[in-house]
């Protein structure tokens, strides 16, 4: 129909779920040379000509452990209840990179403490998570994710220049990836939009207690449960997709140690 039509112009990814409209957002502000859809302008050089140290590295390794702890620790302690889905995705970085840390102390490197793009971005996520869960989650989902895709790329690049190839950690997930990354796609999702499902079991449930006579009770308390995620409303959803351009500017300032 005509108003689908208009819907779908207005929100790209619509049709395919909430992640596949953060996923469009970010994409656009990739820069070309950093991902075929990006559309914004270079500002450093082209990441073939990246000339990244061990030592700045190392600030990019521990700034990143620090951003990871910090979301780790969100999702542990929840302030709102949407978050405790986000547990053990398989997705965590925080203890890879703790090993990783370890890998380079034997070989003789200083750890640096973290210095501010971590700092920064580490605050600034906790007080996020605290005040506003729409703009949290879009933090969540391009961290994770962004390091899944671009942050895998430069991790090999950078092992090719400074690590004689040696693969850390931080970039081996236990088993597959893309089933991980498919469930988080999932419950992000459903934190989205959980509407339909939620008609749905009343539906179900009125129907049982018709046909059986009979209510089940564990399906009233999945309907209750789900009650309290009350799905996003479009102004909401526009929240979380706006957060996006900070959160490239966040992960930008501590990829950029890798340079420094
Ligand atoms: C996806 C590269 C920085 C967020 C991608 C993809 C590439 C890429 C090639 C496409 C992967 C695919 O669809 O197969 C890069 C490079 C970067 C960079 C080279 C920096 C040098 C960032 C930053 C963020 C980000 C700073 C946000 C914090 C994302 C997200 C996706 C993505 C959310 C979608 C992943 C998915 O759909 O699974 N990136 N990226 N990227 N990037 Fe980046």
């Amino acid at each position: 129909t005509a108003a689908a039509t208009a819907a779908k112009k207005r929100y790209p990814g619509e049709a395919k779920g909430f992640v596949e409209e953060m996923r469009f957002v970010a994409m656009k502000l990739h820069t070309r040379d950093q991902a075929k859809e990006g559309e914004k302008e270079a500002e450093g050089p082209p990441m073939a000509k990246w000339e990244p140290s061990v030592d700045g590295y190392l600030r990019f390794l521990v700034d990143s452990k620090l951003v990871f702890e910090t979301l780790e620790g969100i999702v542990e302690r929840p302030a709102f209840p949407e978050y405790a889905e986000f547990r053990n995705t398989g997705l965590e970085r925080s203890e890879s990179l703790a090993k990783d840390l370890e890998w380079f102390k034997e070989q003789g490197h200083t750890i640096p403490e973290p210095s501010s793009p971590g700092v920064t971005y580490a605050n600034y996520l906790q007080e996020l998570s605290e005040k506003d869960p729409q703009a949290f989650i879009c933090h969540f989902y391009n961290i994770y994710f962004a390091h899944t895709a671009g942050g895998r790329m430069i991790g090999k690049k950078v092992a090719e220049k400074i690590l004689n190839k040696k693969e850390l950690e931080f970039y081996k997930w236990n088993g597959e990836l893309s089933p991980l990354l498919q469930n988080v796609r999932d419950k992000l999702n459903r934190v989205a939009e959980v509407v339909l499902l939620l008609l749905l079991l009343i539906t179900l449930n009125v129907l049982m207690s018709f046909c059986v006579h009979l209510c089940c009770p564990s399906f009233w308390f999945l309907t209750k449960t789900l009650c309290f995620h009350q799905s996003w409303t479009r102004e909401e959803k526009n929240h979380c997709l706006e957060e996006t351009e900070k959160s490239f500017k966040f992960s930008g300032d501590i990829l950029r140690l890798i340079l420094s």
